[in-house]
């Protein structure tokens, strides 16, 4: 295969940023922009030079060797199974699916059409992500002991979509929306997890069957904890944060700003060392350019995972199964918080 081509499904906000990383991505190429959003679709076609279709199905031809599904969650199993049918690559925005139900339908389908599945975890790719899992890899801070991880904004159909406050569309709340990628983050530090705990609450803006905060407690198969947050009632504006802690020091990772930060000694007790992380070129850019101009480098690396991955490489990049695992959690706090019970996966 020369260049690995794409159909883009949903010209939307993300669909608009995926398009203009893939024209930036050596080996990948878009070949068809389909939306049922005709303006909309025209539109982004237009601006990259390839045809528009408006009808899905019709968008996954022969001359299509992967598709990104950039649509509502409702539209990513019946999607994703018929791109894996025709034996296309799948990259599909998170969250991956409503539920652990559908999410392994299409981890299923990936695997017996033999094709690579990705979810759209970008934020594996933020340079302060990068350089946090860097020094967690590299042992300075010792063994892994906790996490404490958070996401929010402030939510609301003011922030972003109405059809995200919809639980037939989303399957969810605030954990499934922005706290999906904080999910797949500490799962990521953390390795897997074997054992939730968790709460939701729905005070603040009442949609109905999706909460505005979860908390949840994680436990990997080694007894390390994760204390996750996510909200929708963060009034400051969209941020995330991670604080990984070691038997010798922490490391911190947040954005925005793009930013980590890592102390540690060499041993117990020991005079502390301190490693600062910035990001100057990247916060000029994007103070010209908005927010959109981080989210699109990250898809830039992240698309360099995917042609990895597909080819059989090791990469960063999450998968259908971090995906779905993302799903699972998050649906286990929810069963946790209606039960008030813990849920085990096997380790
Ligand atoms: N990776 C990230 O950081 C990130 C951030 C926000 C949203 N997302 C995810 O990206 C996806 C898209 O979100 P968005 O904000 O771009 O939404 P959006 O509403 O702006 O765009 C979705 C597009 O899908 C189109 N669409 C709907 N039904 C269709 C169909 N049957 N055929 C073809 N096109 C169809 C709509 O017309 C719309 O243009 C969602 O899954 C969302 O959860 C990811």
């Amino acid at each position: 295969m020369n260049e690995m081509r794409f159909a883009l499904i949903g010209c939307g906000e993300i669909g608009g940023l995926r398009a203009e990383a893939l024209q930036k991505s050596p080996g990948l190429k878009l070949v068809r922009a389909c939306d049922v959003d005709a303006a909309r679709g025209k539109a982004l076609a237009a601006q990259h030079g390839v045809p528009y279709e408006s009808d899905w199905h019709a968008a996954l031809g022969d001359d299509v060797d992967a598709v990104l599904v950039s649509t509502p969650p409702p539209l990513h199993t019946p999607m994703c199974l018929e791109a894996f049918r025709l034996g296309k690559h799948v990259l599909c925005e998170k969250p991956l699916a409503r539920s652990p139900e559908e999410g392994r339908q299409i981890v299923e389908a990936a695997r017996a059409a033999k094709r690579h599945l990705a979810t759209g975890f970008n934020y594996r790719f933020y340079p302060a992500i990068a350089a946090a899992k860097s020094v967690l890899d590299s042992g300075r801070i010792g063994e892994l002991d906790h996490i404490r991880s958070y996401a929010g904004h402030p939510g609301g159909t003011e922030f972003t979509h109405a059809w995200v406050h919809d639980v037939k569309v989303m399957g969810g709340g605030a954990l499934v929306d922005n706290g999906i990628h904080i999910l797949d983050l500490t799962r990521y530090f953390l390795g897997e997890v074997v054992e939730v705990k968790g709460f939701r609450t729905g005070h603040v803006w009442s949609f109905e069957g999706c909460e505005d905060n979860a908390f949840a407690l994680l436990r990997n198969s080694r007894g390390n904890i994760a204390q996750l947050q996510a909200s929708w009632s963060e009034w400051r504006g969209y941020r995330f944060r991670i604080e990984v802690y070691g038997t010798r020091g922490c490391v911190r990772a947040s954005y925005p700003p793009m930013y980590a930060d890592a102390v540690w000694s060499e041993k117990p007790g020991g005079p502390m060392r301190r490693e600062r992380f910035f990001f100057p070129a990247l916060q000029i850019k994007e103070r010209l350019k908005s927010y959109r101009f981080t989210v699109v480098q990250s898809f830039i690396e992240e698309f360099a995972g995917f042609l990895r991955a597909a080819q059989g490489q090791a990469t960063p990049a999450a998968s259908g199964h971090d995906g779905l695992r993302a799903v699972e959690i998050a649906h286990a706090v929810y069963q946790s918080s209606a039960d008030g019970g813990t849920v085990l996966f096997p380790a």
